[in-house]
């Protein structure tokens, strides 16, 4: 686990090449396997692998998701908002839940915000998002994490640039 901790990095440009169904069933295990508040799993996730939808994704908001629309497959990440006060906190621990997983099989990912961001003027990338993929009202979308197998490499963040600062002991 630590050596994925190290090495994972955001990937945004990914090879054409499917993810083969037995990965793509680890990373479905990835998903439900995520803990949550009361075990109440507030949350739906919706695989995309259409060439189309995923470009259409793509533009769900000005920056920062056109990476999606080479990805081998997009997973949007909805949260339940009925029944859980946690949906977004279970939401976010079963994304990243999902990139780890993605990064120890050798694949690469990268995360797509789009609680809270805009698509145009008018339209919110939620608002986008759900008419795409025909989310139920009820339904919050978090993020779209795009996976495929990586067309870059990138370093690790080196041990001596992490943010040391901001971890503390509380000592008395
Ligand atoms: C909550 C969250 C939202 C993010 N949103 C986006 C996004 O919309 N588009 C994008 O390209 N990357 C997004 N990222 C990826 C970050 O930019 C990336 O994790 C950060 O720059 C650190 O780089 P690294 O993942 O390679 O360590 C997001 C990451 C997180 C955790």
């Amino acid at each position: 686990m630590i050596d994925i901790l190290r090495n994972r990095r955001s990937v945004r440009k990914f090879e054409d090449r499917k993810i083969e169904e037995e990965k793509l069933d680890v990373l479905k295990e990835a998903l439900v396997r995520s803990p949550s508040s009361r075990s109440i799993n507030p949350w739906e996730f919706i695989l995309v692998d259409d060439r189309d939808t995923l470009e259409k994704l793509s533009r769900s908001k000005q920056h920062g998701a056109g990476f999606l629309a080479g990805a081998a497959v997009a997973v949007a990440v909805l949260g339940d908002t009925t029944g859980s006060d946690t949906c977004i906190e279970d939401c976010s621990i079963a994304a990243i839940t999902l990139q780890y997983a993605a990064e120890s099989l050798g694949l690469g990912s990268c995360w797509c915000q789009i609680r809270l961001r805009a698509h145009g003027e008018d339209k919110t990338a939620e608002g986008f998002v759900r008419e795409i993929l025909d989310i139920q009202e009820h339904y919050l979308v978090e993020c779209i994490i795009g996976i495929g197998y990586p067309a870059e490499s990138k370093s690790p963040h080196a041990h001596e640039d992490l943010d040391w600062g901001k971890v503390r002991l509380f000592s008395v």
